[in-house]
């Protein structure tokens, strides 16, 4: 031994004496853990643990350091407490954490008695993800149970400062796979992060609060992180997007995209960043059809087809839109139409989603009925003008009859003024 580690120890050992005094003192009041005590009477790393765990779910249920480190939580005296012959294991190396974790995490028995609904899957799940089979082959550089939970104060997963809570999660995948360092000898892209961040669904997450909008792990599951396989992307998104599914997997994509190897919604979409659809998608210099379909193929004159009845729809009711907030400014009663408004938009609405039958006349079907009903808005709304510009050419012919008649009233009063006043006989004067 070093004079350094001597000095080092017996600074611990005064560290650990006064915190053995101070278990002693806190006897009475509390369950005795030397571990915990003696730990927050250190320092740095070992300090950390003890401090941290305040705030951890375990600690809160009452298990303790030696729960996961073995050890004797009842002595006081260091290397006692710290005896390998009593199972202390020290330090855990990345490779044994999961199977650390899944003595309880597995133990249905024991959870139940925490949590009766709680899964005992996670260490069969983990398994057999990319992180879970990398793991078992010896690299340690993948996601293990403490990456995604934290250690010495894993939270409950619905806490809001858990890391795998939803809006925390793309930051707790994103220290490992946008780090360009740490992910150099795997061949794949460290952008996810990124994309993710700019996508409709973090947009609606974390700027709407929307937690039906997906995190990382709601397309990649919890534990069996793998890439959904190509064949089940559409079917990833599905569950989401029923609608969306169902037309996609009855249309002509479905099998020639399957047998292309072409990953469904996300070969127009993308995965990680998808942006917020429009028409752009089906005509002009952004078409996604236009990777595959020349202008004279049948799929790219349905592709026009479609856009420009979209677009026929989208301008139709913005011009009801118009006329009506024309009307209501005037304070006219319009509000029948502009309810009805609300409906043309459904069948908007109807229209894009039916895009994803690639058939023409599916799509014609709601914007026919949006046309007919904007066509209803919008001679409303004009009626309305028509009726306001009546009611002020009627005002107008009111206020002038108002003016004239105000007119030969002050003529008739002048008129009366000026007539000679006859002179007091009396000769006494005017003013009283
Ligand atoms: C009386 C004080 C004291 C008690 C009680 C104590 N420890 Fe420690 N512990 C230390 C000191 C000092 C070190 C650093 C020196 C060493 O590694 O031996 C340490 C180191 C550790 C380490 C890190 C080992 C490594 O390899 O880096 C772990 C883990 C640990 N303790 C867990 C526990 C657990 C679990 C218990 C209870 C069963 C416990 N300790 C009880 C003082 C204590
Ligand atoms: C739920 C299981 C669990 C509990 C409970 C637990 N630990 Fe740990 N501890 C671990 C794991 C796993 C690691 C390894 C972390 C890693 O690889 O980063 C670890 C690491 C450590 C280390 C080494 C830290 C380092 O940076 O070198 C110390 C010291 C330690 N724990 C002390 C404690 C003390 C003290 C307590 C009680 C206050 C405790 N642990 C409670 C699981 C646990
Ligand atoms: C790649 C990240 C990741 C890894 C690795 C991971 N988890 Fe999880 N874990 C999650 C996410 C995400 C959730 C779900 C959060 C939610 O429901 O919002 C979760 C949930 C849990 C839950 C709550 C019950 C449940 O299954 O939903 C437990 C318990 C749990 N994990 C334990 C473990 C254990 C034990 C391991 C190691 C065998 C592990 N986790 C590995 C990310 C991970
Ligand atoms: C000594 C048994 C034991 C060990 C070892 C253990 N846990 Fe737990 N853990 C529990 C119990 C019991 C609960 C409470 C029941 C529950 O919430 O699932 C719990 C809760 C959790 C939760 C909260 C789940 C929720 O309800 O949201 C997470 C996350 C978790 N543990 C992760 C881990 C990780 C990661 C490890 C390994 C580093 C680990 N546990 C080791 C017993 C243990
Ligand atoms: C501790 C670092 C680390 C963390 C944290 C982490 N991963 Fe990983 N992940 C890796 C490494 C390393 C690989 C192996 C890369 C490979 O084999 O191509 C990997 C592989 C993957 C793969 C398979 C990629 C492929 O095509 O082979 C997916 C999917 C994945 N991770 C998703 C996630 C998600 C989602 C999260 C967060 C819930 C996450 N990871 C958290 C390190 C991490
Ligand atoms: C909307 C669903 C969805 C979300 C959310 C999502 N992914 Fe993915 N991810 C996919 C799909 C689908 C693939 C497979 C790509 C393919 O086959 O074209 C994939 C592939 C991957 C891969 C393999 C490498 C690659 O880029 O192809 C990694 C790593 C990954 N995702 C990590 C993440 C991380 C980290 C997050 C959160 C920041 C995340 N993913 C969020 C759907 C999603
Ligand atoms: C966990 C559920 C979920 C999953 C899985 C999911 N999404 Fe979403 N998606 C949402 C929610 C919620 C929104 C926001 C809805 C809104 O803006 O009205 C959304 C929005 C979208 C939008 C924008 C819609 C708009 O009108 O702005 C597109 C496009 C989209 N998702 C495509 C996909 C694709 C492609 C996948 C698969 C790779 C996928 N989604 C997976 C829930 C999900
Ligand atoms: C062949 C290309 C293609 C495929 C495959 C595809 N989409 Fe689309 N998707 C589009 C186009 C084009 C639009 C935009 C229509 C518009 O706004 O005019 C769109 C729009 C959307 C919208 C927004 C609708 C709205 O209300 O604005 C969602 C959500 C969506 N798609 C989800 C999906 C899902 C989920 C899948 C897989 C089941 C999928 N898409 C497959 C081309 C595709
Ligand atoms: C990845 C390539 C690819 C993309 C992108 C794509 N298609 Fe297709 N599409 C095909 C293939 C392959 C077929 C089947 C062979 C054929 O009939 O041309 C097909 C068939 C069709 C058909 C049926 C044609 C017929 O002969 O009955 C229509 C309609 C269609 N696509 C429309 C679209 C529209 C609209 C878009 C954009 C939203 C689009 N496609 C995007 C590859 C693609």
């Amino acid at each position: 031994m070093t004079t350094q580690m001597r000095r080092h120890d017996s600074r611990l050992w005064a560290g650990c004496r006064f915190g053995a005094l101070v278990l002693i003192l806190a006897l009475p009041l509390a369950a005795k853990d030397s571990c915990l005590e003696c730990h927050k009477g250190l320092e740095g790393n070992l300090q950390k643990p003890a401090l941290a765990f305040q705030d951890d779910i375990h600690a809160h249920f009452g298990f303790s350091c030696a729960d996961c480190h073995g050890g004797d939580r009842n002595s006081n005296d260091m290397e006692e407490s710290m005896n390998r012959a009593r199972g202390f294991t020290g330090k855990i190396a990345r490779g044994a954490v999961p199977k650390l974790c899944a003595r309880c995490h597995s133990d249905a028995t024991l959870i139940h008695k925490f949590k009766p609904q709680q899964r005992v899957d996670q260490l069969a799940q983990y398994q057999t993800s990319v992180h879970g089979k990398r793991l078992a082959a010896g690299d340690t550089a993948v996601a293990n149970c403490v990456d995604c939970h934290s250690v010495h104060n894993i939270r409950e997963v619905k806490n809001a400062l858990s890391p795998v809570h939803p809006l925390r999660l793309p930051e707790t995948c994103a220290r490992c796979h946008a780090d360009a360092k740490h992910m150099a000898k795997y061949k794949i892209e460290t952008n996810q992060f990124a994309q993710y961040r700019g996508s409709v669904h973090w947009e609606a997450l974390s700027k709407r609060g929307d937690l039906s909008a997906p995190s990382c792990a709601s397309c990649h599951g919890n534990h069996g992180a793998t890439p959904p396989q190509v064949a089940s992307v559409a079917s990833v998104c599905g569950t989401c997007h029923v609608l969306f599914e169902d037309l996609y997997s009855k249309s002509p994509h479905k099998p020639v995209f399957d047998s292309m190897g072409a990953a469904g919604c996300v070969v127009c979409h993308g995965n990680h960043g998808i942006s917020k659809p429009s028409s752009a998608m089906l005509v002009g210099a952004k078409a996604v059809c236009a990777q595959c379909h020349d202008a004279t193929s049948a799929g790219g004159a349905a592709a026009a087809e479609m856009g420009a009845l979209i677009a026929k729809l989208d301008a139709a009711l913005n011009r009801s839109d118009a006329v009506l907030a024309q009307a209501q400014n005037s304070g006219m009663e319009v509000s029948e139409p502009v309810l009805q408004q609300i409906e043309g938009r459904e069948n908007l609405i109807k229209a894009r989603v039916a895009v994803h039958a690639f058939q023409t006349a599916a799509v014609n079907k709601p914007v026919q009925d949006g046309l007919a009903i904007a066509a209803g808005t919008r001679k409303a709304g004009e009626d309305a003008l028509q009726e306001r510009d009546w009611r002020r050419a009627g005002l107008g012919v009111s206020l002038i009859t108002i003016v004239i008649t105000l007119l030969g009233l002050w003529l008739a009063i002048r008129l009366l003024e000026a007539r000679p006043r006859r002179e007091p006989s009396d000769g006494r004067s005017d003013a009283v």
